[in-house]
């Protein structure tokens, strides 16, 4: 049997393109293992994600389902930035801040990426705070979900408790931004991680740059 015949299938390069030119914080790298691992997932059920921001993240995770063709990812964000990424903070980004309302908004940058990459069946943007969402949420379980909204740990065991055990079983549970060594960055992804990677259900499968990630058992 030729090499081919196993050959994982590669994401469309417009969508590609658009992902990697999109305001974000996410490495080339870490998108795409986010992209290998919803393509398998995303088979077991819908994909959500909690931080949309610009759509990089939710174009690589996106161009997955598009690609297994199953189930679509939900992305979810109140599209008026997180505490770093306020005026004054490490993260603002002028062009982003709305000078009439006075607040950040990354709803338009978001709209328009998903759009130019092709996505706009395949990701459905729900723009609203991850817990009111999760309230209302009720039986659609799910093949992934990955956790790069609020990074306080306040945001974090928040997100963790309304989303985590929507995970399927074989599905994965993704964080961005975990750092072992709390001089390369904040502390609560990586708590997070430390905690539910000793539970039972979750089995470690590993830490790809900052992108760590678990599979329920
Ligand atoms: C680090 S950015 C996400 C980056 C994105 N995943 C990417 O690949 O570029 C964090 C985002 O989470 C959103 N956010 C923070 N807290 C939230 C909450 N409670 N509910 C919904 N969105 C939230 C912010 O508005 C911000 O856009």
């Amino acid at each position: 049997m030729s090499g081919a015949a196993h050959a994982r299938p590669a994401m469309a390069a417009r969508a590609r393109e658009v992902a990697i030119q999109a305001k974000g914080f996410l490495k080339e790298a870490e998108g795409d293992k986010l992209f290998e691992l919803a393509l398998e997932a995303s088979r077991l059920g819908p994909c959500l994600e909690i931080g949309s921001y610009c759509g990089k993240s939710g174009i690589f995770l996106g161009d997955a389902c598009r690609i297994a063709g199953q189930n679509p990812l939900f992305s979810i964000d109140h599209h008026r930035g997180s505490a770093e990424q306020q005026p004054g903070q490490e993260y603002f980004d002028p062009n982003l801040y709305d000078c009439v309302e006075n607040r950040m908004t990354t709803l338009a940058d978001f709209w328009r990426n998903i759009g130019r990459a092709g996505l706009d069946s395949w990701i459905i943007p729900v723009a609203a705070d991850s817990s009111i969402v999760s309230r209302y949420w009720r039986d659609t379980s799910l093949g992934l979900v990955f956790i790069d909204g609020g990074h306080g740990e306040f945001d974090v065991l928040s997100d963790y408790g309304c989303w985590a055990n929507r995970v399927l079983s074989g599905g994965y549970l993704c964080f961005h931004d975990v750092y072992p060594d709390p001089a390369r960055g904040g502390q609560a992804p990586y708590q997070m991680i430390q905690y539910a990677r000793a539970l039972p259900e979750w089995e470690y499968y590993g830490l790809f740059e900052s992108l760590g990630v678990l599979r329920r058992r």
